[in-house]
């Protein structure tokens, strides 16, 4: 959540320097508000363990967006150099973040 508990700005940028923004309420995960964005990500178990999500985070930050488990591994808002799993982390400011995977608008 951002200190002003408004919504942070996401953008998201591809290998082929494409880009798309959206907004993300506080407490809900990056992928879940791409998704009400009309956006489609690469993702598959949304539980922070298949890595589908993975992402490089270039500017802000994130903290996780449910506690995490006693047994957790890993912790998905900060696997290292700056990675970050977008099912289960949200911004605390805005960012801009590179999915690992492809995307797709859903609505024109
Ligand atoms: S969708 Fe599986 S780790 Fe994010």
């Amino acid at each position: 959540m951002t200190a002003s508990g408004r919504s942070s700005k996401v953008t998201l940028i591809s290998d082929s320097q494409d880009s798309v923004c959206f907004a993300c309420p506080p407490g809900i995960s990056i992928l879940r508000a791409a998704k009400n964005a009309a956006l489609e990500l690469s993702a598959g178990c949304m539980q922070g363990r298949c890595y589908t999500c993975r992402s490089t985070l270039l500017k802000g930050s994130v903290v996780n967006s449910r506690p995490l488990s006693r047994y957790a591994m890993i912790d998905p808002a900060n696997l290292g150099n700056g990675k970050v799993l977008l099912c289960s982390v949200t911004p605390t400011n805005d960012i801009i973040v590179v999915p690992e995977g492809p995307w797709e608008t859903k609505r024109t």
